[in-house]
């Protein structure tokens, strides 16, 4: 069954300041497709300035992506407008597995909204800190993630993608939350 998280609306700047009214819900088994296609559409725009070519190469031709979604699927929650995906993110134990938007819903407030949910979820869960991976050249996601109030833990090398990731953490409160989301 598809279950809301939030009825809280965002607006979307394309649509001449009018309400656009998004959809966060958990994933369902159905979604997969779109999930996959979704991702496989944004994975150059996401990566492709910071991993080799050869290493995106299972993920963009091959079937990683594919089976990964199938195993992660029940984990993730979607941002939809009009049956549309605009956005996905996981939770994996007390991380922030991924989160994914658009790139045509960048700077709309969906990412703030998605770790939110997330943040709010994890904290339900028992949590009282949580962490998250970003490649350290990822610096759009690096300014989103300070902007939310995350704190650089340490730096690592990412053997499997020949990278370095910085890694974040945040505590979580009510209060860590409102005051990176602003008055
Ligand atoms: C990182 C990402 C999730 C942010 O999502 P978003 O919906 O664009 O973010 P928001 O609109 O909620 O931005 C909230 C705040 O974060 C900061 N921020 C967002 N994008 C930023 C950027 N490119 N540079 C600097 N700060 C940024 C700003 O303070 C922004 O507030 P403002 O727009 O009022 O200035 C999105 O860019 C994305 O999906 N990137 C590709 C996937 C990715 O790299 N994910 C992270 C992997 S670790």
């Amino acid at each position: 069954m598809r279950k809301p998280l939030t009825d809280r609306p965002v607006e979307d700047g394309s649509m001449n300041g009018r309400m656009m009214q998004l959809e966060f819900r958990k994933a369902v088994k159905e979604d997969v497709p779109k999930l996959i296609m979704f991702l496989k559409d944004t994975i150059v725009e996401v990566y492709g300035q910071i991993l080799s070519r050869e290493i995106l190469q299972p993920w963009v031709e091959g079937d990683r992506l594919s089976s990964d979604v199938n195993q992660l699927w029940p984990k993730m929650i979607v941002a939809e407008k009009a049956d549309e995906i605009l956005a996905v993110a996981a939770s994996l134990d007390d991380k922030v597995a991924f989160l994914w938007v658009h790139p045509a819903h960048h700077r709309k407030g969906i990412g703030s909204a998605m770790l939110n949910i997330v943040e709010t979820e994890l904290e339900k869960s028992g949590y009282k800190t949580a962490k998250l991976e970003c490649f350290s050249d990822n610096d759009r996601a690096m300014g989103f993630y300070l902007a939310k109030g995350w704190k650089i833990l340490c730096e690592e090398m990412d053997e499997e993608a020949g990278a370095l990731k910085i890694v974040m953490t945040k505590t979580l409160t009510n209060e860590s939350r409102e005051c990176a989301n602003g008055p």
